[in-house]
């Protein structure tokens, strides 16, 4: 009896250390030997076939064991039930954390703001204005008569009779030159509306206005400031080439080209072989657009530009497809 009592605390003991403070492995131990059919309980049993002489010495090493067995497993549950509560509290100071995922300002938003940069520099100033336009500012006022093609319906997201989505930022020269008297330099970024969709247009699309006037301000200032803007965008050795064009609100009309940035010059898919790549529209503000303002043409000269901001993002950072401005593709966006 006696071997067999040792034996079994033997056992016991290391099955509760091996138990490492596991809760329901405790709770198996303790049925195990001091359940209805546990291991000790079988010997407290064998107790009635002992002789009278030996059952009192029996009887007290059982004893002992079931209280040595029992006080051990609430040890043992006792501070595994501690540990699982405080385990929620604790945490490992020298584990490395978990950086935060860091979002930042979209291609074109990025785009924008270089080009707002660059002019700011150059002593323009920022303006803003609605995306929600009165017919008289989106066309009326910039020269664009009523049966102008421009005005088709084609192209024009129509609020109401007078109201349109702006279908360029050049309102904004209306609106700026309303307020103000000259010298006047400004640049206007925000997002335009057109009803068109396919593979080199979106409905909704970004563009700069830009436009300075004053005094004697002549093409050659024009052509000064937009030769210093493309080389501080696309680099100092990029070439550029102003060509005749017509705009209703510009009177002598340029638009402006780049040597094409992917073949530099040579001739590619992009440039359609040609080398040049255009980027914006610009001119001398038409005679007729200061006489919707107030002002006088004999007094006041100076130019005016737009640009696409998607157009100058394509060429600046090498991408060949519009929609992907769009589609907001985590893996696209987080290149940039
Ligand atoms: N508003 C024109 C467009 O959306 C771009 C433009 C051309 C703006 C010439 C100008 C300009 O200010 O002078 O196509």
């Amino acid at each position: 009896m006696e071997e067999s009592v040792q034996e079994l605390l033997r056992a016991a003991r290391r099955a509760i250390v091996e138990a490492r403070r596991d809760v329901k492995a405790l709770e198996q131990i303790r049925v195990r030997y001091l359940g209805r059919k546990g291991e000790l309980t079988q010997l407290f049993k064998q107790l009635a076939g002992a002789s009278e002489n030996d059952r009192p010495r029996f009887g007290k090493l059982l004893n002992e064991a079931k209280l040595q067995l029992e006080s051990g497993i609430a040890a043992a549950l006792g501070q595994a039930k501690k540990q699982e509560h405080s385990g929620k509290e604790q945490f490992d100071v020298t584990v490395p954390g978990r950086s935060p995922v860091r979002g930042h300002l979209h291609p074109i938003t990025q785009t924008a703001l270089e080009i707002s940069r660059i002019f700011n520099w150059l002593g323009f100033e920022t303006v803003e204005g609605p995306e929600v336009e009165l017919d008289y500012y989106n066309f009326e006022a910039l020269n664009i008569p009523r049966d102008h093609p421009a005005r088709d319906m084609q192209d024009t997201f129509y609020v109401s009779e007078d109201v349109v989505l702006r279908t360029h930022t050049s309102p904004l020269q209306i609106r700026t030159m309303e307020k103000r008297r000259p010298p006047i330099r400004i640049i206007a970024p925000g997002k335009a509306y057109r009803c068109d969709s396919d593979v080199t247009h979106t409905p909704m699309f970004h563009q700069v206005e830009g436009l300075m006037v004053g005094e004697n301000i002549s093409f050659g200032d024009l052509k000064g400031i937009l030769t210093i803007f493309v080389h501080q965008m696309f680099g100092p050795d990029v070439g550029l080439r102003f060509r005749p064009s017509f705009f209703p609100f510009t009177e002598p009309s340029a638009e402006v080209d780049i040597q094409c940035v992917m073949c530099a010059g040579r001739g590619c898919r992009v440039c359609s072989d040609t080398g040049w790549l255009e980027i914006l529209g610009s001119g001398m503000v038409d005679p007729e657009v200061y006489k919707m303002v107030g002002y006088d043409p004999e007094e006041v000269t100076g130019f005016a530009f737009g640009m696409g901001i998607e157009r100058i993002a394509m060429l600046k950072f090498g991408i060949d497809d519009l929609r992907l401005f769009f589609e907001n593709d985590l893996r696209f966006l987080r290149q940039f």
